[in-house]
Protein backbone atom coordinates (compact mmCIF):
# COMPACT_ATOMS: atom_id res chain seq x y z
CA UNK A 1 0.00 0.00 0.00
CA UNK A 2 1.30 3.26 -1.21
CA UNK A 3 0.46 5.71 2.19
CA UNK A 4 0.41 9.21 -0.03
CA UNK A 5 -1.60 11.28 2.48
CA UNK A 6 1.13 10.89 5.14
CA UNK A 7 4.21 12.88 5.18
CA UNK A 8 7.52 11.22 4.72
CA UNK A 9 8.43 12.44 8.04
CA UNK A 10 5.97 10.81 9.66
CA UNK A 11 7.09 7.49 8.40
CA UNK A 12 7.56 5.49 11.74
CA UNK A 13 9.61 2.29 11.14
CA UNK A 14 6.67 -0.05 10.81
CA UNK A 15 5.56 1.71 8.03
CA UNK A 16 8.66 1.28 6.28
CA UNK A 17 8.90 -2.17 6.98
CA UNK A 18 8.23 -4.98 4.44
CA UNK A 19 4.94 -5.84 4.63
CA UNK A 20 5.50 -9.86 4.51
CA UNK A 21 7.94 -8.79 7.48
CA UNK A 22 5.39 -7.79 9.73
CA UNK A 23 2.82 -10.10 8.46
CA UNK A 24 5.16 -12.50 9.98
CA UNK A 25 6.14 -10.80 12.30
CA UNK A 26 4.45 -13.67 15.02
CA UNK A 27 6.14 -16.55 13.23
CA UNK A 28 9.74 -14.89 13.51
CA UNK A 29 9.09 -13.85 17.38
CA UNK A 30 8.11 -17.39 18.02
CA UNK A 31 11.70 -18.31 16.12
CA UNK A 32 13.98 -16.22 17.90
CA UNK A 33 12.22 -17.48 21.20
CA UNK A 34 13.20 -20.79 19.93
CA UNK A 35 17.06 -19.25 19.66
CA UNK A 36 17.28 -18.02 22.42
CA UNK A 37 16.28 -21.08 24.60
CA UNK A 38 18.34 -23.21 22.74
CA UNK A 39 21.69 -20.53 23.15
CA UNK A 40 23.79 -19.11 20.52
CA UNK A 41 26.91 -21.65 19.26
CA UNK A 42 29.36 -21.59 16.95
CA UNK A 43 30.94 -23.69 14.53
CA UNK A 44 34.32 -24.43 13.87
CA UNK A 45 37.70 -22.67 15.78
CA UNK A 46 36.58 -19.42 16.28
CA UNK A 47 38.72 -16.70 17.22
CA UNK A 48 38.78 -16.84 21.51
CA UNK A 49 37.23 -13.65 23.33
CA UNK A 50 39.97 -11.04 23.50
CA UNK A 51 41.81 -12.92 20.87
CA UNK A 52 43.22 -9.86 18.07
CA UNK A 53 41.93 -9.69 14.15
CA UNK A 54 44.36 -11.04 12.23
CA UNK A 55 44.61 -8.35 10.00
CA UNK A 56 44.88 -5.51 13.14
CA UNK A 57 48.13 -4.24 11.95
CA UNK A 58 46.66 -3.06 8.56
CA UNK A 59 44.61 -0.94 10.09
CA UNK A 60 43.97 2.49 10.46
CA UNK A 61 44.27 2.35 6.53
CA UNK A 62 45.43 5.57 4.08
CA UNK A 63 42.78 7.50 3.39
CA UNK A 64 41.27 7.52 -0.28
CA UNK A 65 40.94 11.92 -0.77
CA UNK A 66 38.57 10.90 -3.90
CA UNK A 67 36.12 9.40 -1.89
CA UNK A 68 35.33 11.91 1.10
CA UNK A 69 32.03 13.89 1.56
CA UNK A 70 30.39 17.06 2.74
CA UNK A 71 28.32 14.92 5.41
CA UNK A 72 29.20 14.77 8.80
CA UNK A 73 30.27 11.30 9.68
CA UNK A 74 27.61 9.02 11.57
CA UNK A 75 28.91 8.39 15.25
CA UNK A 76 29.90 4.89 15.15
CA UNK A 77 27.95 4.03 18.40
CA UNK A 78 24.89 5.22 16.45
CA UNK A 79 25.64 3.03 13.15
CA UNK A 80 26.63 0.29 15.79
CA UNK A 81 23.15 -0.08 17.32
CA UNK A 82 20.84 0.64 14.24
CA UNK A 83 21.42 -2.28 11.81
CA UNK A 84 19.68 -4.52 9.43
CA UNK A 85 21.05 -8.09 9.27
CA UNK A 86 18.12 -10.62 9.26
CA UNK A 87 20.44 -13.36 9.63
CA UNK A 88 20.30 -12.16 13.56
CA UNK A 89 16.28 -10.84 13.59
CA UNK A 90 14.31 -8.24 11.63
CA UNK A 91 14.48 -5.26 14.46
CA UNK A 92 17.08 -2.58 14.17
CA UNK A 93 18.94 -3.95 17.63
CA UNK A 94 21.03 -6.98 16.36
CA UNK A 95 24.21 -6.35 17.43
CA UNK A 96 24.13 -8.12 20.66
CA UNK A 97 23.01 -10.98 18.44
CA UNK A 98 25.80 -10.50 16.18
CA UNK A 99 28.37 -11.42 17.95
CA UNK A 100 27.65 -15.19 17.79
CA UNK A 101 28.77 -15.36 14.34
CA UNK A 102 32.71 -16.56 14.33
CA UNK A 103 34.67 -14.73 11.91
CA UNK A 104 37.70 -17.36 12.29
CA UNK A 105 38.10 -19.52 10.32
CA UNK A 106 36.33 -18.03 6.98
CA UNK A 107 36.68 -19.27 3.56
CA UNK A 108 35.30 -17.63 0.63
CA UNK A 109 34.54 -19.26 -2.41
CA UNK A 110 35.33 -17.87 -6.01
CA UNK A 111 33.24 -20.30 -8.50
CA UNK A 112 30.84 -20.23 -11.86
CA UNK A 113 32.56 -19.10 -14.95
CA UNK A 114 36.02 -18.06 -14.03
CA UNK A 115 39.15 -19.39 -15.52
CA UNK A 116 39.58 -21.88 -12.17
CA UNK A 117 37.30 -22.10 -9.39
CA UNK A 118 39.15 -21.68 -5.78
CA UNK A 119 38.31 -20.86 -2.10
CA UNK A 120 40.47 -18.77 -0.14
CA UNK A 121 41.54 -18.01 3.36
CA UNK A 122 39.71 -14.34 4.71
CA UNK A 123 43.04 -13.41 5.89
CA UNK A 124 45.22 -14.29 2.59
CA UNK A 125 42.58 -12.68 0.43
CA UNK A 126 42.91 -9.43 2.76
CA UNK A 127 46.60 -9.48 2.65
CA UNK A 128 46.43 -9.93 -1.29
CA UNK A 129 44.51 -6.72 -1.54
CA UNK A 130 45.69 -3.00 -0.73
CA UNK A 131 43.51 -1.77 1.96
CA UNK A 132 42.19 1.96 1.80
CA UNK A 133 39.63 3.99 4.21
CA UNK A 134 36.83 5.88 2.11
CA UNK A 135 33.86 7.57 3.18
CA UNK A 136 30.65 6.66 1.65
CA UNK A 137 26.91 7.57 2.07
CA UNK A 138 24.76 4.78 2.48
CA UNK A 139 21.03 5.29 1.78
CA UNK A 140 18.56 2.36 3.06
CA UNK A 141 15.40 1.38 1.41
CA UNK A 142 13.40 2.09 3.96
CA UNK A 143 14.23 6.17 3.83
CA UNK A 144 17.03 6.46 6.29
CA UNK A 145 20.95 7.15 5.37
CA UNK A 146 24.45 7.07 7.37
CA UNK A 147 28.29 8.13 6.21
CA UNK A 148 30.11 5.92 6.93
CA UNK A 149 34.01 5.62 6.75
CA UNK A 150 34.60 1.99 5.25
CA UNK A 151 38.09 0.43 4.94
CA UNK A 152 38.41 -1.91 2.18
CA UNK A 153 39.51 -2.80 -1.26
CA UNK A 154 38.18 -1.90 -4.46
CA UNK A 155 35.71 -4.77 -5.83
CA UNK A 156 37.06 -4.84 -9.19
CA UNK A 157 40.15 -5.86 -7.46
CA UNK A 158 38.33 -8.85 -6.17
CA UNK A 159 36.79 -9.48 -9.93
CA UNK A 160 40.63 -9.61 -11.44
CA UNK A 161 41.64 -12.03 -8.75
CA UNK A 162 39.28 -14.57 -10.07
CA UNK A 163 39.65 -14.41 -13.64
CA UNK A 164 35.90 -14.20 -15.00
CA UNK A 165 35.46 -15.61 -18.32
CA UNK A 166 34.17 -13.70 -20.81
CA UNK A 167 30.96 -14.92 -21.29
CA UNK A 168 30.29 -14.42 -17.07
CA UNK A 169 27.99 -10.89 -17.33
CA UNK A 170 27.36 -10.85 -13.42
CA UNK A 171 28.43 -11.38 -9.92
CA UNK A 172 26.29 -13.42 -7.42
CA UNK A 173 26.96 -13.22 -4.11
CA UNK A 174 25.81 -15.26 -1.00
CA UNK A 175 25.99 -14.81 3.03
CA UNK A 176 26.91 -17.79 5.21
CA UNK A 177 24.22 -20.07 6.03
CA UNK A 178 24.06 -21.24 9.76
CA UNK A 179 20.62 -21.14 11.30
CA UNK A 180 22.42 -22.41 14.91
CA UNK A 181 24.24 -19.10 15.00
CA UNK A 182 22.24 -16.56 13.25
CA UNK A 183 18.37 -17.64 14.36
CA UNK A 184 16.87 -15.46 11.61
CA UNK A 185 17.55 -18.35 8.99
CA UNK A 186 15.17 -20.45 11.12
CA UNK A 187 13.12 -18.27 9.30
CA UNK A 188 11.51 -20.77 6.58
CA UNK A 189 9.41 -18.02 4.58
CA UNK A 190 12.58 -16.46 3.79
CA UNK A 191 14.80 -17.24 0.42
CA UNK A 192 18.33 -17.74 2.49
CA UNK A 193 21.03 -17.50 2.41
CA UNK A 194 20.87 -14.12 1.60
CA UNK A 195 22.09 -13.54 -2.17
CA UNK A 196 23.11 -10.07 -4.10
CA UNK A 197 24.16 -9.40 -7.44
CA UNK A 198 26.05 -6.58 -9.56
CA UNK A 199 26.62 -6.68 -13.34
CA UNK A 200 30.17 -7.36 -14.18
CA UNK A 201 30.18 -3.15 -15.47
CA UNK A 202 28.99 -2.81 -12.36
CA UNK A 203 31.37 -4.55 -9.98
CA UNK A 204 34.27 -3.29 -12.04
CA UNK A 205 33.17 0.23 -11.61
CA UNK A 206 35.97 2.16 -9.45
CA UNK A 207 33.08 2.93 -6.51
CA UNK A 208 31.78 -0.67 -5.95
CA UNK A 209 34.11 -1.63 -2.36
CA UNK A 210 34.33 -4.60 -0.58
CA UNK A 211 34.85 -3.68 2.95
CA UNK A 212 36.50 -5.73 5.31
CA UNK A 213 36.85 -2.72 7.97
CA UNK A 214 35.01 0.52 9.39
CA UNK A 215 35.71 3.78 11.54
CA UNK A 216 39.78 2.66 11.25
CA UNK A 217 39.70 -0.74 12.52
CA UNK A 218 38.24 -4.31 11.30
CA UNK A 219 34.24 -4.12 10.81
CA UNK A 220 32.05 -5.08 13.72
CA UNK A 221 29.84 -7.98 13.50
CA UNK A 222 26.92 -6.37 13.04
CA UNK A 223 28.41 -4.10 9.92
CA UNK A 224 28.68 -7.47 7.98
CA UNK A 225 32.14 -8.93 8.88
CA UNK A 226 34.67 -10.07 7.41
CA UNK A 227 33.71 -8.87 4.03
CA UNK A 228 30.96 -6.85 2.80
CA UNK A 229 29.95 -5.15 -0.08
CA UNK A 230 29.42 -0.88 -0.15
CA UNK A 231 27.58 -0.09 -3.85
CA UNK A 232 26.68 3.42 -2.38
CA UNK A 233 24.45 4.43 -5.60
CA UNK A 234 22.17 1.53 -4.70
CA UNK A 235 19.64 1.22 -1.90
CA UNK A 236 21.60 -0.52 1.03
CA UNK A 237 20.28 -3.65 0.52
CA UNK A 238 22.33 -4.78 -2.28
CA UNK A 239 25.33 -4.07 0.55
CA UNK A 240 25.41 -8.05 1.47
CA UNK A 241 27.19 -8.54 4.43
CA UNK A 242 29.30 -11.74 5.74
CA UNK A 243 30.19 -12.87 2.19
CA UNK A 244 31.19 -16.49 1.71
CA UNK A 245 30.77 -17.16 -1.90
CA UNK A 246 31.34 -15.41 -5.28
CA UNK A 247 30.15 -16.68 -8.30
CA UNK A 248 30.58 -15.39 -11.75
CA UNK A 249 27.60 -16.05 -14.28
CA UNK A 250 25.54 -15.27 -17.57
CA UNK A 251 22.34 -16.01 -15.77
CA UNK A 252 21.34 -12.38 -13.77
CA UNK A 253 20.99 -13.59 -10.14
CA UNK A 254 17.74 -13.34 -8.21
CA UNK A 255 18.53 -11.53 -4.94
CA UNK A 256 17.04 -12.18 -1.58
CA UNK A 257 14.43 -9.22 -1.68
CA UNK A 258 13.84 -9.80 -5.28
CA UNK A 259 12.93 -13.31 -4.97
CA UNK A 260 10.33 -12.26 -1.82
CA UNK A 261 8.41 -9.37 -2.57
CA UNK A 262 9.61 -9.09 -6.93
CA UNK A 263 6.81 -6.16 -7.38
CA UNK A 264 8.77 -4.21 -4.37
CA UNK A 265 12.47 -4.86 -4.71
CA UNK A 266 14.12 -5.54 -7.98
CA UNK A 267 17.28 -6.50 -9.22
CA UNK A 268 18.57 -2.99 -9.94
CA UNK A 269 17.66 -0.95 -6.93
CA UNK A 270 19.60 2.21 -7.74
CA UNK A 271 18.90 5.40 -5.48
CA UNK A 272 16.12 7.73 -7.19
CA UNK A 273 13.85 10.16 -5.21
CA UNK A 274 11.20 10.29 -8.33
CA UNK A 275 10.44 6.75 -7.80
CA UNK A 276 9.01 5.87 -4.87
CA UNK A 277 8.44 2.51 -2.98
CA UNK A 278 5.35 0.71 -3.69
CA UNK A 279 4.25 2.09 -0.17
CA UNK A 280 6.30 4.92 0.95
CA UNK A 281 7.82 8.01 -1.04
CA UNK A 282 11.94 8.13 -1.14
CA UNK A 283 11.91 12.03 -1.46
CA UNK A 284 13.70 11.98 1.27
CA UNK A 285 15.83 10.40 4.05
CA UNK A 286 16.54 10.74 7.74
CA UNK A 287 19.84 10.94 8.44
CA UNK A 288 20.67 8.83 11.50
CA UNK A 289 21.93 10.14 14.59
CA UNK A 290 19.94 13.92 13.79
CA UNK A 291 16.95 14.87 13.70
CA UNK A 292 17.36 15.93 10.21
CA UNK A 293 14.84 15.11 7.18
CA UNK A 294 17.19 15.85 3.65
CA UNK A 295 16.47 15.86 0.28
CA UNK A 296 17.66 12.25 -1.25
CA UNK A 297 19.88 12.83 -4.34
CA UNK A 298 19.81 10.49 -7.81
CA UNK A 299 21.98 7.50 -7.55
CA UNK A 300 22.87 9.28 -3.98
CA UNK A 301 24.65 11.94 -5.03
CA UNK A 302 27.06 9.39 -7.22
CA UNK A 303 25.79 9.63 -10.57
CA UNK A 304 29.09 11.47 -12.13
CA UNK A 305 30.46 8.21 -11.65
CA UNK A 306 27.54 5.31 -12.09
CA UNK A 307 24.97 7.03 -14.77
CA UNK A 308 26.65 6.06 -17.54
CA UNK A 309 26.49 2.48 -16.86
CA UNK A 310 23.03 2.64 -17.41
CA UNK A 311 22.48 5.18 -20.09
CA UNK A 312 21.28 2.67 -22.62
CA UNK A 313 18.77 0.59 -20.43
CA UNK A 314 15.91 2.59 -20.33
CA UNK A 315 13.48 0.00 -20.42
CA UNK A 316 14.34 -1.64 -17.17
CA UNK A 317 13.53 -0.79 -13.84
CA UNK A 318 16.08 0.52 -13.03
CA UNK A 319 15.27 2.53 -9.19
CA UNK A 320 13.57 -0.41 -7.44
N1 LIG B 1 23.23 -8.44 4.24
C1 LIG B 1 22.78 -9.55 4.83
N2 LIG B 1 23.47 -10.69 4.72
N3 LIG B 1 21.61 -9.56 5.53
C2 LIG B 1 20.83 -8.44 5.65
O1 LIG B 1 19.76 -8.48 6.27
N4 LIG B 1 20.56 -6.07 5.05
C3 LIG B 1 20.84 -5.09 4.01
C4 LIG B 1 22.35 -4.88 3.83
N5 LIG B 1 23.03 -6.15 3.78
C5 LIG B 1 21.29 -7.24 5.01
C6 LIG B 1 22.54 -7.29 4.34
C7 LIG B 1 20.20 -3.81 4.26
S1 LIG B 1 18.51 -3.76 4.01
C8 LIG B 1 20.90 -2.71 4.60
S2 LIG B 1 20.16 -1.17 4.68
C9 LIG B 1 22.32 -2.78 4.98
O2 LIG B 1 22.84 -4.11 4.92
C10 LIG B 1 22.46 -2.27 6.39
O3 LIG B 1 23.80 -2.12 6.75
P1 LIG B 1 24.16 -1.60 8.21
O4 LIG B 1 23.48 -2.50 9.20
O5 LIG B 1 25.66 -1.67 8.29
O6 LIG B 1 23.63 -0.21 8.30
Amino acid sequence: MLVKSIRPWDLSESMVTPEHVFINRRQFLAASAATASLGLIGGGTALAAGDADPTLDLYPAKKNEAYTIKRDLTPERVNANYNNFYEFGSQKGVAAACQALETRPWEVTFDGEVETAFKIGIDELIRKMSLEERLYRHRCVEAWSMTVPWTGFALKDLVALAKPLSSAKYLEMKTFMNPDVAGGQRATWYPWPYTEGLTIEEATNDLAFMVTGAYGKPAAKQFGAPLRLAVPWKYGFKSIKSIVKFTFTSKRPKSFWEDLAPAEYGFWANVNPEVPHRRWSQATEKVLGTNHRVPTVLYNGYGDQVADLYKDMKSEPLFM
